[in-house]
């Protein structure tokens, strides 16, 4: 498996990059086949992403008629309500900007039962994809080798027959609520998978988890399972990279 691994000096370049390269495959998916879908990821090292899309230059790059042809999903939501600040999708909603109300814009329905939501999303994502791969999963990785909610010794990470999932909340990282999550399937199906990863408290797993990636490792962790059919790209800061 070859891994692109991209260091920046600073968590805005990251972000400046990881922006650049989503506007590029987004108008190219669009004028090859008319609509762009992308799962965006959780957690906090995407905002700054978020942002410069919802910003000039790159929002007016991309322009409304191509926002509207594109179709935002989350990999991952946490069961909380939409008011709740640990809410993946406000967060980034709230960070989109004009983004937010020109996309389609993909929910989970954190108000029925997970697996109900689970259920739903993955309909949702089968009509919208009618047979296609999503263009691009954007992933974070957590401090036990976790990517999306998929966490080290989840019977999730073995499903093979569902595109989503609902997870139990994990006992050993918080947010302690449960999840809905993208399966191994959906995300290694991707034609491109991009992780971002900020800081210096992710350098350390990050280096297992490339180390297993490079080495072919039996048992891996959740984040080294993601080998997807497209492309694999992990943008790093230097702090993040540095061990
Ligand atoms: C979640 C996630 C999770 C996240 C990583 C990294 O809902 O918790 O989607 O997989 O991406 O834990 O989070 P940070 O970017 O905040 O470090």
């Amino acid at each position: 498996m070859t891994v692109d691994v991209r260091v920046f000096g600073t968590p805005t370049n990251v972000a400046r990059a990881a922006a650049a390269l989503f506007v590029r495959s987004a108008v190219d998916a669009i004028n090859a086949r008319g609509r762009f879908t992308v799962a965006l990821s959780g957690g906090s090292a995407p905002l700054p992403l978020y942002r410069l899309l919802g910003q000039p230059p790159l929002f007016n790059e991309v322009g409304a008629d191509r926002w509207r042809s594109i179709h935002l999903f989350w990999g991952d939501e946490r069961c909380v309500p939409l008011s709740d600040e640990r809410s993946n999708t406000s967060a980034a909603l709230n960070t989109l900007g004009d983004v937010a109300t020109l996309a389609q814009v993909h929910v989970i329905e954190v108000d029925e039962t997970p697996e109900r939501a689970s259920e739903l999303y993955e309909e949702e994502l089968q009509a919208t994809l009618d047979g296609d791969v999503i263009d691009l999963v954007l992933l974070g990785i957590g401090s036990d080798g976790h990517t999306a909610s998929l966490f080290p010794g989840s019977p999730a990470l073995d499903v093979k027959d569902r595109a989503v999932v609902a997870v139990d909340a994990p006992q050993h990282i918080g947010p302690h609520v449960p999840r809905v999550t993208f399966t191994l399937e959906t995300i290694n199906g991707a034609q491109r998978v991009v992780f971002i990863v900020i800081g210096s408290s992710k350098a350390e797993i990050t280096r297992q988890v490339l180390d297993q990636i490079d080495r072919d490792e039996v048992n891996p962790l959740p984040a080294a399972r993601v080998r997807p059919e497209g492309e694999l790209i992990w943008m790093l800061d230097r702090d993040a990279a540095d061990t």
